[in-house]
């Protein structure tokens, strides 16, 4: 799938659940529960050494899942997380040679950007869908307008990543530089360590429920 059809799914589903695992087997059942509250997004994180297993299980056993892979820290990720079929790759930062690797390898790449300058990396690397991270504490949304501004002819688009939950994403979501807000909430590590499918599926809900709210028409 290409940047222009990741980012269309990801402006009609509005979100996407960003998730750190710690055992395999737990991929494909997690993969369901979000599906089931209708998040069809995810963000899997480099950040056990099983993250890659578990993303091949999920692109293997669940293709309606939309799974991307998070914390691509070197060149070297990028070749693995694509080999394990990564629909696309998001990082913390602007490393260029991440970047740069994850363009040559035709990976869909979201960096991270916080300032200005972030973001004229990101898109001398050719990228236009950009992770803002860590979104609330940097000043979130009105940050974000501000530091925006100057790119608004080149199209940029953003996630923004880091604080967000129910009770601040909404004003993300009807933002139109906002093309998908993310975040831990919906599936926390606990929650998935416990295999609390039910509570899962009961985030996603609510998420895609708040989505039709400030979306509607965008997500079915
Ligand atoms: C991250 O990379 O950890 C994400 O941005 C999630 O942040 P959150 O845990 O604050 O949702």
């Amino acid at each position: 799938m290409n940047t222009e059809k990741i980012m269309a799914r990801m402006q009609r589903t509005g979100v996407l659940a960003v998730l750190v695992v710690d055992r395999a087997e737990d991929a494909v059942p997690l993969a369901r529960a979000l599906l089931a509250g209708g998040v069809d997004i995810m963000e899997l994180t480099l950040r056990t050494p099983v993250a890659v297993e578990a993303l091949r299980r999920i692109v293997g056993e669940v293709p309606e899942m939309l799974a991307g892979m998070g914390t691509v820290l070197t060149p070297q990720q990028v070749q693995e997380v694509q080999a394990a079929g990564a629909a696309f790759g998001v990082a913390p930062g602007t490393n260029p040679r991440v970047i740069q690797a994850a363009a040559a390898a035709g990976l869909p790449f979201a960096p991270g950007v916080v300032t200005p300058t972030d973001i004229e990396h990101a898109v001398e690397c050719g990228c236009r869908l950009l992770k803002f991270f860590p979104a609330e504490t940097s000043g979130g949304l009105k940050h974000l307008k501000y530091m925006a501004a100057p790119f608004a002819h080149l199209n940029v688009r953003f996630i923004p990543l880091g604080g967000l939950d129910l009770t601040n994403l909404e004003k993300y979501l009807g933002d139109p530089l906002i093309q998908a807000v993310g975040g831990s909430w919906l599936a926390p590590r606990e929650l998935i360590k416990q295999q609390a499918w039910q509570r899962i599926t009961d985030n996603a809900r609510q998420a895609m429920q708040l989505v039709q709210r400030v979306r509607p028409g965008g997500a079915q």
